[in-house]
C-alpha cells in the first residue's frame, strides 16, 4: 500500500536542494482527502534555517488545501531506514492520529514500518495547555 507513496517520495527526493549534508530525503504523504502530497529537504547556507523532507509535504498538503495525514513515507540513500527528526515527528503529529503508518524507507529498497504513536510516545498536545479553571 505504501509502494506508490515510496515512489513518490523517491522521485522528490531527486529534487532535494542538499549541497552542505549532501544527504538528500524525499517525502510523500497521501491526504485523508485522498491526495498525494511531496516534499524534499532545503538546506541553507545558515544551517538551521533548512527545512526537512516532512516539513515540506506538510507544507504542500496544506497548501493544497488538504487537512490530514493518512499516511506518509520518508526515502532516502542511507544504509537503514531514516527516522524522522524529533521535530518532524511533532509536526506530522499535529496532523496525524496516532495510529498513522509512517514508513520509512532506503532507496536499496529496505523499509521500516512505526507509527505516529510509536515515533513520539507521550507527545505534546493541545491538552497539555489545559489550566484549571481555565487559561488566563
Ligand atoms: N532530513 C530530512 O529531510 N528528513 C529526515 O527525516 C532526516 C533529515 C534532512 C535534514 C538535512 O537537510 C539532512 O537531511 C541531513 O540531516
Amino acid at each position: 500500500m505504501s509502494d506508490k507513496l515510496i515512489d513518490a517520495a523517491n522521485a522528490v527526493r531527486a529534487r532535494a536542494y542538499a549541497p552542505y549534508s549532501d544527504f538528500q530525503v524525499g517525502a510523500a504523504l497521501r491526504s485523508v482527502e485522498g491526495h498525494v502530497h511531496v516534499g524534499c529537504n532545503v538546506e541553507n547556507v545558515a544551517y538551521p534555517e533548512g527545512t526537512c523532507a516532512e516539513a515540506g509535504a506538510i507544507a504542500a498538503m496544506i497548501a493544497a488545501g488538504d487537512t490530514r495525514i493518512a499516511e506518509i513515507a520518508v526515502i532516502a540513500n542511507a544504509s537503514a531506514p531514516v527516522p524522522p527528526c524529533g521535530g518532524c515527528r511533532q509536526k506530522i503529529a499535529e496532523f496525524a492520529a496516532g495510529d498513522v503508518v509512517v514508513t520509512m524507507a532506503t532507496t536499496s529498497g529496505a523499509t521500516l514500518s512505526m507509527t505516529v504513536a510509536q515515533l513520539l510516545p507521550g507527545r505534546f498536545d493541545a491538552g497539555h495547555m489545559d489550566v484549571a479553571g481555565g487559561a488566563t
